[in-house]
């Protein structure tokens, strides 16, 4: 698993091993958005390796390659949020486009060395999101998987750059990849620049709630345990070659969004500094080119793998809001930075990234 320290590759290595009991190496560069301690529930497991590194580090992932003989390989690794691809693109193109690209060249030369019933049952699964296809208006058909790419910022032309090489890597190699594309996930050790675990931390503090523009931006939303049973779900069925839309059916304004946050932290967490929580919500200005829509027709992966969300968007956020109240020691290692003291202690000052 690449990218395995962050929010979803954590929840995924934890998923999957637990679900499985194979044994999973997770590569990840540790960059801000990387945390050991979201991969806590699975260090201690004899089956867990922690590897520090680049998916771009040709000579590292060959090696790890050949040393550990993996039966498939799952990239999450990514520079993953809009705000920061829009004041700094180049750590985009460097991760999504080159890193990508590395990767699947080395993933290609070592498929291409094994037996052939390993080289069959080999899968290359790329994480990736709705956002390739760009924004809708508000009568228009949800994304499926033939819409037509549109990324509209660094970040989402980045991935889409990413999903394009992993389509052509199969198309002009024979590699079995998968591609999954999807919506806006929430749930714990979601790092709090995102919009869900922001205000929720902000609320909590009493802090403004900032909501870009009018507020009436639409996402889908899909928690994250979902997410990973419907990577598993591919990887394990899906067809190589083929792409997979992913999603919740839970389109909301992000005013609503907010709103739904504060009411549950009102119900469940009276003793903040301002309540009703609702007071702190402070419109702000717009993110430049913010997409107004997103929305995902997930009837290919319902029909063809059977899969479908557990959560519903209140049963889901109920439980994330739970779990940024009930893990404090996580959230402060977070926001002072203590959790990069770490890495600095064990990794050494020279392998600190930005
Ligand atoms: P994240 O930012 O929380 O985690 C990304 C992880 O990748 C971090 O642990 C980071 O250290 C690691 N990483 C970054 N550059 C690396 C590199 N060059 N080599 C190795 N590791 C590197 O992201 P996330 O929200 O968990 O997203 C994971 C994947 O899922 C991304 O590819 C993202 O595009 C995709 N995705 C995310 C969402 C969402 O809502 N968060 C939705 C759909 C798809
Ligand atoms: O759609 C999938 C994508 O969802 C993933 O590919 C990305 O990796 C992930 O970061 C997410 O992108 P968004 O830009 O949709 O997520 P974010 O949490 O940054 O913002 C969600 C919405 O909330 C978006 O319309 C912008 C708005 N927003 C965000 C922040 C951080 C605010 O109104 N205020 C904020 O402070």
């Amino acid at each position: 698993m690449t990218g395995g320290a962050g929010f979803i590759g954590a929840n995924f290595v934890f998923n999957w091993s637990t679900a499985t009991g194979d044994p999973v190496v997770t590569l990840d560069k540790l960059t801000y958005a990387g945390n050991l301690d979201n991969l806590r529930m699975v260090q201690e497991r004899k089956e867990h390796l922690f590897v520090l590194g680049d998916i771009g580090d040709c000579a590292l992932v060959g090696a790890l390659l050949r040393q550990h003989h993996p039966k498939a390989v799952v990239n999450f690794a990514a520079e993953s949020h809009v705000d920061r691809s829009i004041h700094g693109p180049e750590d985009f193109i460097q991760t999504n486009v080159v890193g990508t690209f590395h990767l699947l060249q080395e993933v290609r030369g070592y498929w291409e060395m094994l037996p052939a019933p390993e080289r069959t049952r080999f899968r290359f699964l790329h994480v990736s999101t709705d956002e390739v296809y760009g924004s809708l208006n508000p009568d228009d058909p949800p994304f499926s998987e033939s819409t037509t790419y549109a990324p509209n910022s660094p970040y989402s032309a980045s991935k889409a750059a990413s999903d394009h090489l992993v389509r052509a890597y199969h198309h002009t190699y024979g590699l079995p990849t998968l591609t999954t594309n999807c919506s806006n996930n929430y749930g714990p050790f979601q790092f709090p620049e995102k919009l869900i675990p922001l205000v929720i931390l902000n609320a909590i503090s009493g802090n403004p709630l900032p909501v870009y523009g009018d507020g009436m931006n639409v996402r889908d939303w899909l928690y994250v345990g979902d997410h990973c049973d419907a990577i598993r779900c591919v990887l394990e069925h899906g067809r190589p070659g083929e792409t997979y839309n992913i999603g919740g059916r839970s389109e909301r304004a992000n005013i609503d969004v907010v709103r739904t946050v504060c009411r549950i932290l009102d119900e469940i967490h009276p003793g903040s500094p301002t309540v009703p929580h609702e007071k702190l919500i402070t419109f702000v200005k717009d993110r430049p080119g913010h997409d107004r829509r997103y929305a995902i027709d997930a009837a290919k992966i319902e029909k063809e793998l059977g899969w479908r969300p557990k959560e519903s968007f209140e049963t889901g956020l109920r439980k994330t809001v739970q779990w940024y109240l009930d893990n404090q020691a996580w959230v402060r290692g977070v926001t002072t930075g203590e959790y990069r003291k770490w890495v600095e202690l064990h990794y050494g000052a020279q392998h600190q990234p930005s």
